[in-house]
């Protein structure tokens, strides 16, 4: 798939071979990433620190950023401790570092990001994918392997189809004795949840005042919701500390930059300051929901402000997507694991978009598709809804194992289970 290299951006527009385009893709969903504050942040940061810190954390390239940010976002998901990290991949393969040891079994979504399961599998872990958003089955493999320590893995949002997990079901099977939950919430954090605290916060798994449980553990991205760069690892002392001191790809690798690191510290102070601009990405994603829908376009059913869909063959998107181009928008179409075909549209909206950009999109969807030899009309009375637990159809309620190499192809190499681990 082409790359589309960008000259400049704002929040909502971009400029791409010199043509100026309302965009609509990454995950820049509260806008931070363009917030005045959270530049100037950025700009005092490198004033106060320089670029880089030139070494890892924990020779000489501490800061007191770092530091920081560590103990706001600790408060911030009412956990005991967090680590940054490098980036949101990173954060998954330290923690499973940090987790092999003592957990020998990874049981994941079978749609999760390449990097949870790719942590597994580097870590050295046994990992083995349960359907698609089915804590039963999650629940079931959890209990049979939890003598050896068992860690289920999920997306709290995921990112190609918009589904969230039902984190609060994964948290109630966890057997007794040694087993985790942890959540990548790269795409709730700052999304769902009280003043976006995530997805685990949006089905209860913790109360205003209260601790989130010590069995659950978070994992996420600096660089969408709140706009940065950076990874995050939250949870207990006793996991956090560990990852801190063994997780080589934390301990040998250089952070972040402080003054990004400045300007992740803002980024949350204004989440928590302004509600407004969750209840702008909320009603934002209402309005072009209701209007894609209007256009007959089948929507997997979630609250995200993630939109995944096809109109039809891969020639005719591809003809529609140059289309909307040519009228001034950008709809990405993208060729990502764990969409509704092997290409499809990912469109995103955040809370910077205007009531006009939105239904200026909508209109030049309906154009462009209208253009197509298979009308609107026909799409419509086509359509099947899109069922977003779709991994069910199978009838399959064990799971199977995944074994790497963890490239980017679309699909995982999948094998029927093994026999158990002996002793
Ligand atoms: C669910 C999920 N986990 C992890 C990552 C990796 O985060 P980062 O880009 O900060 O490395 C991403 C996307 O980039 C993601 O979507």
């Amino acid at each position: 798939m082409a790359r589309i290299p960008v000259e400049s951006a704002s929040a909502t527009e971009i400029v791409v071979e010199g043509k100026k385009l309302t965009g609509f893709g990454g995950c820049n969903y509260l806008g931070l990433a363009h917030h005045p504050e959270v530049l100037n942040a950025v700009r005092a940061g490198l004033d106060r620190y320089g670029l880089s810190t030139t070494a890892s954390r924990e020779t000489t390239g501490d800061t007191m950023a770092h530091e920081n940010l560590e103990a706001e976002l600790a408060n911030f998901f009412q956990t005991q401790q967090c680590l940054v990290t490098p980036e949101g991949y990173s954060a998954n393969l330290a923690l499973g570092q940090a987790l092999a040891r003592d957990y020998r079994v990874a049981i994941t979504d079978e749609k999760c990001h390449r990097s949870v399961s790719h942590a597994a599998t580097a870590a050295g872990m046994r990992v083995i994918a349960y359907p698609h958003l089915d804590s039963r089955a999650a629940g079931a493999l959890a209990g049979e392997y939890v003598r050896e320590g068992v860690v289920i893995l999920t997306d709290g949002v995921f990112a190609a189809d918009g589904s969230i997990a039902p984190a609060k079901a994964l948290f109630e099977v966890l057997p007794k004795g040694r087993a985790l939950l942890v959540i990548d919430d790269c795409h709730g954090f700052c999304v769902l949840g009280r003043s976006g605290r995530g997805t685990a916060d949006h089905h209860g798994l913790s109360a205003a005042g209260l601790p989130l449980d010590s069995r659950v553990l978070i994992t996420t991205s600096l660089a969408k919701g709140l706009g940065c760069y950076g990874g995050v690892l939250a949870g207990p002392s006793s996991i956090i500390q560990h990852a801190q001191d063994i997780a080589s790809v934390y301990r040998g690798t250089t952070p972040a930059p402080p003054a990004i690191i400045e300007g992740a510290r803002q980024a949350l102070k204004i989440v928590e300051r302004e509600p407004i601009l969750m209840q702008k990405l909320r009603s934002n994603t209402d309005r072009l929901r209701k209007g894609l829908q209007k256009l007959a376009i089948s929507l997997y059913p979630t609250p995200a402000p993630i939109f995944t869909f096809v109109t039809g063959d891969t020639a005719s998107m591809e003809r529609i997507h140059r289309r909307l181009i040519d009228s001034g928008y950008l709809a990405p179409l993208i060729a990502y694991p764990g969409g509704p075909t092997d290409r499809y549209f990912r469109v995103t909206v955040n809370a910077m978009h205007s009531a006009e950009q939105i239904d200026g999109l909508l209109a030049a969807f309906a154009l462009a598709m209208d253009s197509e030899p298979t009308s609107r009309a026909d799409v419509a009375s086509e359509a099947k809804p899109l069922r977003i637990n779709d991994g069910r159809t199978d009838g399959r309620t064990g799971g199977r194992e995944l074994i790497g190499p963890w490239d980017f192809s679309l699909s995982p190499t999948l094998t029927p289970r093994l026999p158990a681990l002996p002793g």
